[in-house]
């Protein structure tokens, strides 16, 4: 794709001579606490809602000022900017930590993350570093076609736990179906992380690893809490953050003790066979450095449970609502797995366009995330104001792959306008290729993208083929909601309706 050098100056406006930073508009730090308490116009709103009400007041750029200790951010609701941005991110690019986990890492367990800072949490050389360590581990291809079988068998014992627990008269999935997915996420990076099975898809509940997701959950509640609602953890350590210090803490502990046991099987396996094999993740983080393998771990878990599951649901939920699409993918799924059981392999994963198709359209009307935000790599001019190197900015694309303007008919779920053949074209009227490259990112872009992003892709599609195969999805309750936060959830009780397909 052309970049337009002369816009990554705003419009040809020179740095030095464009408006300063402090003018672009926006509510000061008075106006939004006061709109905030009782009475005030932003009271009780979502984040989201609030981000529209300001966009209407300030336009497609704002800044909202230095709040409650964290830094001052520039809002910005267009694509050219966000090109803009990714384009001049350098090397390293920088995105925001939460400071908790920060906290955690830096000052709890350092002789672990003192060593090794991680992907999630660090910035810079020490980020690059570890980066350069894991990307050849991660992100090739044969990484993913490796866990074709495993992860395969982990969404059979998914399935199997579906039946177990529909209801059988009424065939509908128990309303906390969202924790049984996420069980589904961790148990699917469990054998990639851990090179474990960690049990959490059994009928007979495992409690080691039952204490590990309910950990995990504490981690995400606590840590929006403190980070996202007035706190004074940073100046005191308040009994929540003790308690998010003693969950993440066991948490580091347990990932050590399922990465040790995991190893004594690998050199037992190593010892006893004499073919050689494909080695794992694990396998080869641990060749690497223990201490990596353990904060990778970490790492994955902590980014790759509720993203997935989160993701997932809305391409069921799509799917439950769009019957029509529903069928024409089943009958892609029906001529790669001819039977109910059938397996994937590898030949079989890349026959299923309109499966992507799906999982690409989902994600565009329910993104994971809200977008993404960067310190600007160097000083930059948008709209004709300075953005100086290391400001923060949120580049705002969920209403923008909600836009008539760049995704025509956008409210629609068509998953044929991401379709590549003219066939497809034919039926489809519209094209995804139409709108501007830099709107539709749900795994983010450049060398600081989402790592497992092909492992994601790998989970959804493997279960959610299995799912349409095996039955006709259906939601009869009012509109699925998405709550708008670090990760969008679902609000709703996830109730569909879940009944066996004859043959
Ligand atoms: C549908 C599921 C997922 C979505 C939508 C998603 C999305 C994202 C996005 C948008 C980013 C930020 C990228 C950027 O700043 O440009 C990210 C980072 C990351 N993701 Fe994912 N992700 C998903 C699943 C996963 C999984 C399964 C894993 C682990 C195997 C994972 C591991 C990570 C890590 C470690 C990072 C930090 C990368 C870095 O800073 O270098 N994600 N993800």
């Amino acid at each position: 794709m052309q970049v337009n050098l002369e816009s990554s100056k705003g419009n040809g406006i020179d740095f030095s001579t464009a408006t300063p930073l402090s003018e672009i508009p926006g509510p000061t730090a008075i106006s939004l606490i006061v709109s905030s308490l009782p009475g005030g116009k932003f009271y009780k709103m979502e984040l989201r809602e609030v981000l529209r009400s300001c966009r209407k007041q300030y336009g497609d750029i704002m800044r909202f000022p230095s709040l409650f200790g964290n830094p001052s951010i520039v809002f910005t609701h267009k694509p050219e900017h966000f090109e803009i941005v990714f384009r001049t991110e350098g090397q390293w690019p920088v995105r925001p930590v939460l400071d908790t986990i920060k906290s955690f890492r830096e000052n709890i367990r350092s002789d672990i993350f003192g060593v090794h800072a991680g992907l999630l949490h660090s910035q810079g050389k020490k980020w690059g570093d570890f980066r350069s360590i894991v990307n050849p581990v991660l992100m090739q291809p044969k990484t993913t076609k490796l866990y074709i079988p495993i992860i395969d068998q982990v969404a059979s014992d998914f399935l199997g736990r579906i039946r177990f627990l529909r209801n059988p008269t009424t065939n509908q999935l128990p309303e906390n179906f969202e924790d049984e997915l996420n069980k589904w996420t961790l148990e699917s990076i469990g054998v990639i992380a851990l090179d474990t099975r960690l049990g959490l898809i059994s009928n007979k509940a495992n409690e080691k690893a039952m204490e590990f997701i309910e950990n995990l959950k504490l981690v995400f509640e606590l840590a929006f809490d403190l980070e996202f609602n007035i706190s004074i953890w940073r100046i005191v350590a308040t009994p929540k953050y003790k308690k998010l210090m003693k969950v993440l803490d066991s948490l580091a502990d347990s990932a050590r003790e399922y990465i040790e046991e995991a190893a004594g099987k690998l050199k037992k396996r190593k010892t006893e066979s004499t073919k050689d094999h494909e080695e794992s993740v694990l396998e080869k983080l641990l060749k690497i450095d223990p201490i990596i393998a353990q904060v990778m771990a970490i790492d994955m878990i902590f980014a790759g449970v509720d993203t997935t599951s989160s993701a997932f649901t809305g391409a069921l939920y799509l799917l439950a609502k769009n019957p029509d699409k529903q069928e024409i993918l089943r009958n892609e799924i029906r001529a790669v797995l001819p039977e109910k059981d059938s397996s994937f392999t590898i030949e079989k994963m890349t026959r299923l366009p309109y499966l992507r198709a799906c999982i690409k359209e989902s994600q565009r009307i329910f993104p994971t995330l809200n977008g993404n935000v960067r310190g600007a790599g160097q000083n930059i001019v948008l709209d004709g104001y300075q953005i100086p190197k290391g400001t923060f900015v949120a580049m705002l694309s969920p209403d923008l792959q909600m836009d008539d303007k760049y995704f025509p008919v956008a409210s629609k779920f068509l998953p044929e306008r991401w379709l590549k053949t003219d066939e497809a074209r034919a039926t489809c009227p519209v094209s995804a290729k139409a709108a501007h490259p830099f709107i539709y990112m749900p795994f983010g872009f450049g060398p600081r993208m989402c790592i497992g992003r092909r492992l994601a892709e790998l989970e959804m599609e493997i279960l959610l083929s299995k799912l349409v195969r095996n039955f006709h999805i259906s939601w009869e309750h009012p509109d699925l909601k998405f709550k708008w936060s670090t990760i969008n959830a679902p609000v709703s009780k996830l109730m569909f309706t879940l009944v066996d397909v004859e043959k």
